[in-house]
């Protein structure tokens, strides 16, 4: 086990329309079925200050939001799910499954946004309070993909941003993965099943 806690921690990453949602859900329904007590929740969000601080940051309300505004809300929802919802469960040695997590603002608010990487990395280090994922997975796509993949839903404010923000994101997203011990990197243009099955292969030896 990755962290001090108990129970595990496991967060899906990637660009807007990687599959993180999809996977985690997935994941989620293996291991329920497999007898596991399983939490999810995602980032922003996960708490009710979460799903309002959610709401500032994704909805098109018209206001201006500084980089460093912006990211110090991701680490508001990140501390209140930290303390709110994953130690608690950690300690009851139950599985979480977050969809985003750190390192979204590390790829984001740092390679994206323009913010110093070790501001960034600070300020989530007192959000985190010493929690670390068990495992990261890393969904990767290009750019292409990500076009392919708009919902034709209106675009949320972040979704609107140049292609060039999300050229940095990913490779901000390479960069930092490739760093990490507990990550993997997983094409996300696969089909989602397959996914799904490597996602519980590379897992299985710290989950079932
Ligand atoms: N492996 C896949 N192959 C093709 N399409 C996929 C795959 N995984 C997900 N999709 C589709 O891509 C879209 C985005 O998927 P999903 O909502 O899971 O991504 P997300 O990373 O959570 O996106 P968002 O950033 O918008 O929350 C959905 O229409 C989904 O059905
Ligand atoms: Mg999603």
């Amino acid at each position: 086990m990755g962290n001090s806690f108990g129970g595990s921690l496991i967060v899906f990453e990637g660009l807007d329309g990687s599959g993180t949602t999809t996977q985690s859900g997935l994941l989620a329904d293996y291991l329920k079925e497999k007898g596991h007590s399983v939490l999810e929740v995602e980032e922003p969000g996960g708490t009710s200050l979460g799903r309002a601080v959610r709401d500032l940051l994704l909805q098109d309300h018209g206001m201006d939001i500084e980089p460093l505004s912006e990211l110090f809300l991701y680490e508001v929802s990140r501390a209140q799910l930290v303390r709110e919802k994953i130690i608690p469960e950690l300690k009851k040695e139950n599985v979480i499954i977050s969809d985003r997590f750190a390192v979204s603002s590390v790829a984001y608010q740092g390679h994206g946004r323009g913010i110093p990487i070790d501001v960034v990395k600070s300020l989530n280090g007192v959000a985190l309070n010493g929690v670390e994922p068990d495992a990261t997975i890393f969904l990767d796509i290009d750019l292409e993909e990500r076009d392919k993949r708009s919902t034709g839903e209106k675009p949320d404010r972040i979704e609107k941003e140049a292609r060039e923000f999300y050229r940095r994101v990913r490779e901000g997203y390479l960069e930092e993965i490739r760093s990490m011990d507990d990550a993997v990197l997983i094409d996300g243009t696969l089909p989602k099943d397959e996914i799904s099955r490597r996602v519980i292969s590379e897992l299985e030896s710290e989950l079932l």
